[in-house]
């Protein structure tokens, strides 16, 4: 009987699993200075960015940011949820877990999600069979029609769902499984009037199963035989299925992006099918929603370079500067693959031949480059050549990597003949009001700038839980902004313990952190940075709690004076009056801290 492990003994295989002897198992890691590097085991790199810190039992790739302890590293590596990475390295390690019955409403909980991969895998097995069946003989003579051999429709499992309303439902009942959980994995739709059990979602169609990176079915697409609409239907979301966080294919293609060291990205099951049928496998497809960040992430564990496809339509162009976007902030390498018009990768591949397909992934334009063609260059209108401009700041102003950012810049500059500086003083000025163009989306939290000092705040007080209490006595929390660092330095209080002037397992209040991107600085800056000295690890940390401090102040200043500005704008003396006073008592206030504190500049 599986059932949740113990706490304690979660700690007990951290304690006794060495990450550099768990790692080494996988990758050949060499010493370097107090860390050990190796050969990135989640995305293909010549040079050693992976990096394993024995004192801190942490690893993190400088290339692709993939991080975390050993519990993650294995969970990644061996493609194992949590309990299976645990009970793995309690293997390993020879900890002993006991078996435990779970409550009813554990198990309940626990193996919902289970149940439904389950009842998937069941599902995707029917459908595969009824292809073969006599009802699905039209099914197949499509597939044949449009070219798909046996082997493609083997490996990705495709399958036919009959005509026909109740065809999946009297199987499944016919095999006892609730038809409430059919429901939940979207198999079943039941509305309310309906007779009860409901009907099959999928019917008269081709059917794609959706898996994860791992090969477990999470979801399915539908595509009508015959003539309707809509042509594609797809699982709602689920327990197991969130939208753009898999790629269509990867399971299957992941191996090969490796290989190649690169990934062909498209849109559609057909394109991916198609391309893989003709001897095309390093591709993955996003089904026609826009590209997410997630995906590059997923994506990045195997390469760092995509070759996209887009539609050369208004829709296609849009979809190129945000994948423009992604790409260049997560640091991976896009080209852009443009194919004639009217064609798809699946149209095109058929019509012209895998080797004609290679020659246009060959000659791919850098997606930079494409970009400032194609959106920046040409002899436009003054008001277009603005609009442009805006666009492109906001582009630019999103891009974290400096280096990038520049030359960005500087190719920007040349073709629309702005100067330089210009240009980075809009950029800065963007973020710094965070005002965004009309029009755009608003920043996810992924998306957020991380306040560098803040986050060196949390670092400290990790390494130094010692700190801690000092955040409560001090009132740092009220200072700080960032909302994520900010509920993190909150854990850590909570869970300091005042006796052993310690936080236990630190490192799992980083790993549950929601925050992407502050959870891989975090780990990240935590590799890198040796530990301080005690007696300045003080003065360090008066420092970093001034600077937030100050930095809290500025931005209240900054405040104040635009409504300040706006106000004696619209000559409204009572509010100009009151904000005045305002800004006085912050300041009084600066006063005070610092000569409280005895802090100089
Ligand atoms: N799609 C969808 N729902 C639709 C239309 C499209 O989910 N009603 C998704 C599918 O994943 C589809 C992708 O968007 O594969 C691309 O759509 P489209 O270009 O219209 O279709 P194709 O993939 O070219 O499909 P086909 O070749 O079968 O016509
Ligand atoms: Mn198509």
């Amino acid at each position: 009987m599986k059932g949740p492990i113990p706490q304690d003994k979660i700690e007990e295989v951290k304690n006794r699993a060495d990450i550099v002897s768990v790692i080494s198992e996988y990758v050949t890691l060499k010493k370097a200075g107090k860390n050990f590097l190796g050969l990135c085991p989640f995305h293909k790199e010549k040079t050693a960015s992976f990096t394993v810190n024995s004192d801190k039992q942490i690893f993190y790739c400088f290339g692709c940011g993939e991080g975390g302890n050993v519990i993650s590293f294995m969970m990644k590596a061996a493609n194992l949820t949590f309990p299976e990475a645990v009970r793995a390295l309690a293997e390993k390690t020879g900890v002993v877990i006991p078996r435990r019955e779970m409550n009813r409403e554990q198990k309940a909980a626990l193996t919902k999600m289970e149940q439904i991969r389950k009842l998937n895998e069941k599902a995707a097995a029917f459908f595969v069979r009824d292809l073969f069946l006599e009802t699905g003989s039209g099914a197949r003579s499509y597939l044949r029609d449009r070219g798909i051999g046996d082997e493609a429709v083997r490996v990705f499992r495709i399958g036919y769902a009959p005509e026909g309303w109740r065809h999946l439902r009297d199987l499944l009942e016919r095999e006892k499984i609730p038809l409430g959980l059919a429901e939940q994995a979207g198999l079943i739709v039941q509305k309310t009037g309906d007779a009860p059990g409901g009907y099959d979602r999928f019917r008269q169609r081709l059917i794609f199963p959706i898996e994860d990176a791992g090969g477990q079915v999470i979801a399915f697409g539908g595509r009508l035989i015959g003539s309707g609409e809509p042509k594609y239907l797809n699982s709602p979301e689920s327990p197991l299925y969130v939208k753009g966080r898999n790629l269509y294919g990867l399971s299957k293609t992941k191996e090969e992006i490796r290989r190649s060291g690169c990934a062909i990205l498209v849109e559609g099951y057909f394109d991916l099918i198609s391309l893989w049928n003709a001897g095309i496998k390093n591709v993955v497809a996003t089904l026609g929603t826009a590209l997410t960040r997630e995906q590059v992430r997923l994506i990045r564990r195997y390469t760092l370079q995509v070759v996209a496809s887009f539609d050369p339509d208004e829709a296609g162009r849009k979809a190129l500067v945000r994948c423009l976007e992604l790409l260049l902030s997560e640091n991976v390498e896009g080209k852009v693959l443009m194919l004639p018009e009217g064609y798809d990768p699946d149209d095109y591949v058929r019509t012209f031949g895998k080797e004609s397909f290679l020659d246009r992934v060959n000659d791919a334009l850098p997606m930079v480059d494409y970009y400032i063609d194609h959106f920046i260059g040409g002899n436009q209108s003054l008001q277009k050549d603005r609009d442009t401009l805006t666009a492109a700041i906001a582009l630019l102003s999103r891009i974290e990597d400096a280096l990038q950012r520049n030359l960005f810049v500087k190719r920007i500059s040349e073709t629309l003949g702005v100067d330089q500086d210009l240009l980075k003083r809009e950029i800065n000025l963007m973020l710094a009001t965070g005002m965004k163009p009309a029009g755009e989306a608003i920043r996810g939290q992924n998306e957020r700038k991380i306040d560098p000092v803040e986050l060196f705040l949390v670092q400290l007080l990790i390494e130094h839980p010692e700190k801690i209490p000092r955040m409560v006595t001090e009132n740092v929390m009220d200072y700080m902004e960032d909302p994520d660092l900010k509920t993190m330095g909150r854990m850590l209080v909570e869970r300091y313990d005042i006796k052993e002037f310690s936080v236990p397992d630190a490192t799992a209040l980083i790993e549950g952190l929601e925050n992407e991107r502050i959870r891989t600085q975090l780990l990240r800056s935590l590799v890198e940075s040796p530990p301080l000295d005690h007696s300045v690890a003080d003065r360090v940390f008066d420092d970093t709690v001034h600077k937030v401090k100050r930095k809290w102040y500025r931005q209240q200043h900054g405040i104040i004076r635009r409504k300040l500005v706006a106000a004696q704008r619209s000559g409204d003396q009572t509010l100009c009056h009151s904000l005045i006073l305002e800004k006085d008592k912050l300041l009084r206030e600066e006063r005070a801290l610092q000569s409280g504190q005895g802090l100089n500049e």
